[in-house]
């Protein structure tokens, strides 16, 4: 099969390889796995840090990265729930960046007939951790004002859908005026310019402050993320795209019992498994409403992934990355 390599850790331009390698018998994990013919797969920022060694869970070289892919089932464990055919959205940790890849069952979840492969691939790992991040770290309840920092990227769009399905009111943090239209599509009832007042604005639109902002971008918005936060607050940490990781003078949290939390779905999915399944059970009702509906931004072949790494890297992206094959 065809499949890229990461070969050397020297960024998007020169780290990829494409190779021909045997197909996947069985998942990274172990176990019998779901054997899936890769129609997408998704590319998110953790692949970036990846191609410069930047990235927290460091393979050895080389390895075909790509953590989620969409296509259909060619063989399936018994008693897994799935059958050759099957529509399937899969999470693969790595190997997703490949015209063949192997799945736990527990992290291989069905799509919606009405969903392209594309939006598949974009599933898994951006709206998992925005329910994370969201519920079981920031506590959000319906009626909550939730505050989305790169509300237009793939892990923004999908915390602006899944809070909205839960019941929140949204406001968003973007760069232009065409990010702005990506979030208000996906749910964004307040649009607020990251090179403006946004903090005073962010006030005066949620009445005092919001209940909760989910960051994945970090770097010298932070401070003014936690002026925003109305008292009780808290402010869920989720990824440092905008480079600098920010600190935190704890007296500010004191101030007005807010709180600062840490969110990483992958390492509390490590340690406990059975939250993948839970969160998908969680979701579904949401993929099922119509609230959850993968914006899909620009798509590649799998021999251009390194210009799909480019437009993370640049700050192009809108929705999700993905790579379509076959
Ligand atoms: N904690 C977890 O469990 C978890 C899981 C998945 C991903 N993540 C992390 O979440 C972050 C977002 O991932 P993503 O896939 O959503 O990325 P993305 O689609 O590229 O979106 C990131 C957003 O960050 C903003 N940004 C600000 N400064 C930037 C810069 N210098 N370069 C690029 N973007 C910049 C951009 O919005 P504006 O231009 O509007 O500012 C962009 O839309 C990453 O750090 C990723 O590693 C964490």
């Amino acid at each position: 099969m065809q499949a890229q390599q990461i070969t050397e850790l020297t960024g998007p331009d020169t780290a990829l390889t494409l190779a021909d390698l045997d197909e996947p018998t069985a998942p990274l994990q172990g176990g019998e796995g779901v054997i899936i013919d890769v129609r997408a797969a998704g590319v998110s920022f953790p692949e970036l840090l990846q191609s410069r060694g930047e990235y927290q869970f460091k393979a050895p070289l080389p390895f075909v990265p790509g953590s989620e892919v969409a296509g259909v089932v060619r063989t399936a464990p018994e008693g897994s729930g799935f059958a050759p055919g099957d529509r399937v959205a899969a999470f693969t940790f790595l190997g997703g960046w490949a015209e063949v890849a192997a799945a736990q069952p527990a992290m291989t979840f069905p799509i919606p007939d009405s969903w392209s492969f594309a939006q598949g691939a974009a599933l898994i790992l951006n709206y998992h951790t925005a329910y994370f991040s969201l519920v079981t770290r920031g506590r959000v309840q319906s009626g909550d004002w939730v505050l989305v920092q790169g509300a237009a990227g793939g892990v923004g769009t999908a915390t602006l859908q899944v809070a909205k399905g839960l019941g929140a009111r949204t406001v968003a943090v973007v760069s232009s005026d065409a990010k702005a239209e990506v979030a208000r599509a996906a749910g964004a009832d307040v649009v607020v310019r990251s090179d403006g007042p946004w903090k005073d604005e962010v006030l005066d639109a949620t009445d005092g402050g919001v209940d909760v902002v989910i960051d994945p971008v970090g770097g010298d918005r932070f401070t003014d993320s936690l002026r925003s936060l109305r008292r009780a607050g808290r402010l869920v940490v989720v990824g440092f795209t905008g480079g600098e990781i920010p600190t935190v003078k704890v007296n500010r949290l004191l101030l007005r019992n807010t709180e600062v939390i840490g969110a990483a779905w992958g390492e509390w999915f490590f340690a406990e498994p059975s939250i993948g399944p839970r969160i998908g059970a969680a979701l579904q009702p949401l993929i099922d409403s119509g609230a959850i509906d993968p914006p899909v931004g620009a798509t590649f072949g799998l021999a251009d992934a390194a210009e799909a790494l480019r437009t993370l890297d640049e700050r192009r992206a809108t929705g999700k990355v993905v790579l379509e094959l076959g």
